[in-house]
């Protein structure tokens, strides 16, 4: 795992977005794992902004978002469908075939979520793995005691989970869908590259339990530790209670991966 400390949001989502999309330009079939929420908002806001303004290609990319919740329509207003169409697939020139959420609705939750495990496999497996994490350490909606090695899966909400995602709901918790799919920690694990965005200082406290914690099901984005090749993106107020920040630091501005980014630092 790496820890980049950038001096701002603002900057951390470019990062972000300048990292896709250097994969993508690589790899015009790259498959992306994508993360909804607030935080990931800016960098949705920098890729499309790389799309208009150096013409990134998105016409030969597929996606695979980590989570839906359960029982909203896709075309309902806070739905992650809805969410990705307006901040990216609308935006960008991606063929609207190639995006891919788990569907809430489906009759058959159960054969949705092993649906979705095997088109994701049929497309050759996750290149790159965007994540945010949940102020009670979840990636996608892997909650607290998610099994480090779970698959796509329907999953209830932390009373954390519904209070952070209040605002998307009118700011009352229990207009918040108790349940999700979400993909698994296992699932996530087997992404090629996983880059993780994460900012405020509300998030301080869990970035560092899970960067330098203990690897524990309680704080399932510190399974994040076993990943090969995890980056966290993260800004000043986000990094606050880290412990081994000059480290980071010294690594970030040696690192010949990282010449090109010297300019965000
Ligand atoms: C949603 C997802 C979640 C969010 C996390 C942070 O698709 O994967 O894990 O990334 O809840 O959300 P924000 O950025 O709203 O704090």
């Amino acid at each position: 795992m790496e820890v980049i400390i950038l001096p701002d949001r603002h900057k951390a989502a470019q990062m972000v977005a300048r990292i896709v999309a250097k994969e993508l330009r690589a790899n015009l079939r790259l498959v992306l794992g994508l993360a909804t929420g607030r935080t990931m908002e800016r960098a949705y806001d920098c890729l499309v902004d790389i799309h208009r303004t150096e013409g990134l290609d998105f016409s030969l990319c597929s996606t695979f978002n980590l989570d839906e919740y359960i029982g909203i329509p896709a075309d309902h207003p806070c739905s992650y469908r809805r969410y990705m169409d307006e901040r990216l697939f609308d935006q960008v020139n991606i063929p609207k075939a190639n995006t891919h959420l788990p569907d809430g609705m489906a009759k058959d939750l159960g054969e949705e979520c092993r649906r979705y495990e095997a088109s994701i496999v049929a497309a050759g497996g996750i290149g790159l793995q965007l994540l945010g994490i949940g102020s009670d350490g979840h990636i996608g909606f892997n909650e607290p005691l998610s099994a480090l090695r779970s698959r796509t899966r329907e999953k209830a909400l932390t009373p954390a989970t519904l209070e952070q995602n209040a605002p998307m709901f009118g700011g009352d918790p229990a207009n918040v869908p108790r349940r999700a799919i979400t993909m698994g920690v296992g699932t996530i694990l087997d992404s090629a590259r996983a880059l993780m965005l994460v900012t405020g200082e509300s998030k301080a406290s869990i970035l560092a339990k899970a960067v330098e914690g203990p690897i524990t099901s309680m704080v399932t984005a510190s399974a994040l530790q076993l990943h090969p090749r995890c980056q966290v993106v993260v800004d000043e107020e986000a990094a606050s209670e880290l412990k081994g920040i000059d480290y980071y630091r010294w690594v970030f501005a040696n690192e010949p991966e990282w010449a090109e980014f010297q300019d965000l630092a």
